[in-house]
């Protein structure tokens, strides 16, 4: 197996989109990743794209080609693969590439993730969502990812030390960091009490507990590490690529509060970069619900169930704390086009470690990035380096 480095990074600004198309998202960021890496579309070898749910977002499937095509890629004939697994479709698309590139088959390749979500209504939204909730069991029950979220939060806050004013933290501190990053969808600072009085999604689940709905793209550009140094003086080695599955419906899993998949992909990742909890310097976690992050943060291993409230409350989190966590603002603040949320933390993560970062830059040679589909079903966890 080969070393991977990112070489470059491009992501549009997250928000709503209305003048600019699906396919015009992605064309954005993948510009933009180019540009960076100084590589030009005839050197590209393959294409990986996140992407949830186009077909019933936008009604476009075939994305792999639509894409290839759309960014002039169609008459040199590059390979281009559509990854899905729902809000970690980003992750995994950055995880076949890795694979591609490390395995020897391919040298320079893009690996992007893109979805446009405003063009139907919430209610619509929120359906199309709930598809990556096993239908049968859930979804035709009832139960919405705000709904199912919402369970976890309670069994978590029955069985740990949880308050609700230290959840609320969780959005304040990524609200702060979002205020910070340019491209983030909510750039607004708010209070404890913007949460608390803002309006109940699904009990006990606020307006600001909860990811938004998003449109955006993101694309990195990956090569094998010895040849880094052809395109930048600054490139960004992949450390580990680590990724797990569990059961797709919450009723069957072991424990509701703990994302077992999160504790497998993060046990993989310290175990294949040889490293350590202490040598993590930031980590971008998948905050769909402000619960999320407490339990990311658990489950990866960074301190003891029941204690990421605290923490948070604490600043240990914040920029300035032990261990930064969503410096981009996270889906909470930055948004959450879900197919293009795990490749949008690839590039926070290599604009961290670029230093780079301006007003949110925090002093990291080592960053993590966690995403997770559905409740947990998929979890993709990767570990980079500068
Ligand atoms: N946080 C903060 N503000 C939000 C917000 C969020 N998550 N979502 C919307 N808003 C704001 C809007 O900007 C708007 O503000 P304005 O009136 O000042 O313009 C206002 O709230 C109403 O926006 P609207 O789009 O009508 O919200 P909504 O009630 O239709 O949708 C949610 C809100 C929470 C239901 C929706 O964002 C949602 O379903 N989020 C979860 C997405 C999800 O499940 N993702 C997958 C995770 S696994």
């Amino acid at each position: 197996m080969r070393d991977v480095a990112v070489i470059g990074v491009g992501c549009t600004e997250f928000g709503e989109h209305w003048s600019t198309s699906f396919r015009d998202l992605f064309v954005k960021a993948g510009t933009l990743a180019l540009e960076d890496a100084g590589v030009s579309g005839e050197k590209l070898d393959a294409l990986y794209v996140g992407n949830m749910s186009a077909g019933r977002f936008v009604e476009q499937e075939h994305i792999g080609a639509l894409i290839a095509d759309y960014a002039g890629l169609a008459s040199n004939h590059v390979p281009s693969t559509r990854v899905e697994a729902a809000c970690a479709s980003g992750g995994l698309a950055f995880r076949q590439a890795v694979i591609a590139v490390a395995s020897g088959m391919e040298d320079v390749v893009v690996a992007a993730g893109v979805e446009k979500m405003t063009d139907v209504g919430t209610g619509a939204s929120v359906d199309m969502l709930a598809s990556a909730a096993d239908r049968e069991w859930e979804g035709f029950a009832g139960a919405t990812f705000p709904g199912l979220y919402a369970m976890i939060a309670n069994d978590y806050m029955h069985r740990y030390p949880l308050t609700r004013e230290q959840l609320a933290e969780v959005a304040v501190k990524n609200h702060e960091n979002g205020s910070k990053n340019p491209i983030a969808q909510f750039r607004n600072r708010i209070t404890v009490d913007t949460v608390l009085s803002s309006s109940l999604v699904a009990d006990p689940l606020r307006l600001f507990d909860c990811s938004p709905i998003t449109d955006g793209a993101a694309a990195v550009v990956v090569v094998p590490l010895e040849r880094a140094h052809e395109f930048t003086d600054s490139p960004v080695k992949v450390l580990a690529s680590a990724q797990a599955s569990d059961t797709i419906a919450l009723h069957d899993r072991r424990d509701i509060s703990t994302l077992d998949a999160t504790v497998a992909a993060g046990k993989r990742a310290f175990a294949r970069a040889g490293l350590t909890h202490k040598d993590i310097d930031l980590v971008e976690v998948h905050d769909c619900f402000t619960i999320a992050e407490i339990c990311a943060i658990e489950d990866l291993g960074f301190c003891k169930k029941g204690e990421a409230g605290r923490l948070t409350a604490e600043g240990a989190t914040a920029l300035n704390g032990d261990l930064p966590v969503n410096t981009s603002g996270g889906l909470k603040a930055c948004g959450h086009p879900v197919g293009a949320t795990g490749i949008k933390q690839i590039c926070e993560v290599v604009t961290q470690l670029r230093g780079e970062a301006a007003g949110r830059q925090v002093d990291a040679e080592v960053g993590m990035a966690h995403n997770v589909g559905g409740t947990g079903a998929t979890v993709v966890v990767h570990i980079l380096g500068a």
